[in-house]
């Protein structure tokens, strides 16, 4: 785990399972990243679903996708959510809203996190709107059936989700 440097002074959490990591995670973190001092990208482990990409998977793809972005760091987390948040230093967590559904969603988990920590805040973004219609939950319906999902995540993810389906992956 990285040290928090005395100049990081505003640290959020970006959780979530990101399975896959999509265009829309990308974006979100890169916006994220502009308001606060670092961004910790936590991947949830020990989830109830049994996940399409491992955990080794997922943080390894993470990595490679914000390489070029220092303030953000790549880590995995289980338990409490605002119990991790508390442990890194942060002082809020983002997440993504692309409409008034996933508002309706997050608003209990917001309240909960409050309820349990009333010291660490949710700050939700809106999604870009060309970005409306990316979930990965949607990417991974049309991965299985066989459609095509290089717009709707990063090249590395595309190429282990070809690679998993057992397609070649196309020259760019
Ligand atoms: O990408 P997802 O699946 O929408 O992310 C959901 C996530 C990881 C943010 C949520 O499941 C979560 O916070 N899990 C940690 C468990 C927790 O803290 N629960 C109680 C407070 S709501």
């Amino acid at each position: 785990m990285a040290e928090m440097r005395s100049s990081e002074r505003r640290v959020a959490v970006c959780p979530g399972s990101f399975d896959p990591l999509t265009v829309g995670h990308v974006d979100l973190v890169r916006r994220a990243a502009v308001i606060f001092d670092r961004v910790v990208v936590a991947i949830l482990v020990n989830d109830e679903k049994t996940p399409l990409l491992t955990k080794d998977e997922r943080v390894a793809l993470a990595r490679e996708v914000f390489a070029s972005v220092p303030a953000v760091e790549v880590d995995t987390f289980d338990g409490l959510l605002v119990d991790y948040v508390a442990r890194r230093g942060a002082i809020a967590i983002v997440r993504g809203v692309r409409s008034a559904a996933d508002l309706e969603y997050e608003w209990p988990m917001r309240l909960m996190n409050h309820h349990l920590r009333p010291s660490i805040d949710t700050v939700f973004l809106p999604t870009a709107a060309a970005l409306g219609h990316v979930s990965s939950r949607l990417v991974k319906e049309v991965w299985r059936l066989g459609g095509e999902i290089g717009d709707l995540v990063p090249p590395v993810v595309e190429a282990r989700l070809r690679a998993l389906r057992g397609d070649p992956t196309p020259a760019r």
